[in-house]
């Protein structure tokens, strides 16, 4: 169908995608409304966020963390330990949307497969030799091994891992445009979920028989 380019439809459509135009930053979490708001993670009332500890409480160490100035533990069965300096660990981020990482990698250590829903991601190697690898929403995998000095993105939501494919131990550090970017880890949302998904639907969705999700499942049951 051909739409006079005068037609209402035609000049409503050009107004929409005008409007939207200016407005790319409402992919990351919304502007403070004062100069700092430091989590009152303690506060019986929940927000869109944590309310803000009184002012005459407020001291310089609200601004500061030092949560990153210790090797994390990687003897997990993944190896690999994060160490978040998110709102929650350093609640002086509260409103500002934005925190960071600290990746600790044993060699072959893995970041399981995992996306974060409300931010996206950039890091950079510090020690050692990362893949670094995340799929698009059109099942297109992108991926390149980096050391230290390089830098990585990893747009919103989309499913992506870091590997120590190094000899030695490696370390890096990401940042995230959210106070919490929260984490879906997928092996674990999909098969250490609590309460259980069904297993009928773990066997259709991956096509295979219930011992094998049995077996997926048990690697997860501590
Ligand atoms: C929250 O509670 C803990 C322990 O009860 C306390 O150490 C901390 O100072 C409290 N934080 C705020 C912001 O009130
Ligand atoms: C690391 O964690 C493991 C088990 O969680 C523990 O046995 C080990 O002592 C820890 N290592 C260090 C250096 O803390």
């Amino acid at each position: 169908m051909i739409i006079p380019s005068t037609s209402p439809f035609h000049m409503l459509s050009c107004l929409f995608v005008l409007l939207l135009l200016p407005f790319p930053s409402f992919s990351a979490d919304p502007d403070p409304l004062q100069d700092f708001c430091i989590a009152n993670l303690n506060a019986s009332i929940s927000v869109n966020g944590f309310p803000c500890k009184p002012a005459s409480e407020v001291t310089s160490d609200d601004f500061f963390f030092d949560g990153f100035t210790k090797e994390g533990n990687t003897s997990s069965i993944f190896g690999a330990h994060i160490t978040p300096g998110n709102v929650l660990s350093f609640p002086g981020l509260n409103t500002l949307g934005m925190s960071m990482n600290r990746l600790d990698f044993a060699p072959g250590g893995l970041n399981p497969p995992h996306s974060h829903p409300r931010a996206s991601e950039t890091g950079v190697v510090v020690k050692g030799k990362l893949l670094v690898g995340f799929v698009t929403t059109g099942n297109v995998y992108h991926s390149k091994v980096l050391s230290a000095g390089e830098m990585f993105v990893i747009p919103r939501g989309l499913v992506h891992f870091q590997k120590n494919i190094g000899k030695k131990k490696a370390l890096a550090f990401t940042a995230f445009n959210s106070h919490l970017a929260g984490s879906v880890v997928l092996p674990l949302n999909i098969f250490a979920s609590k309460p259980s998904i069904p297993d009928d639907v773990l066997t259709k969705a991956f096509q295979v028989e219930e011992d094998i999700i049995d077996a997926i499942r048990s690697k997860f049951s501590s």
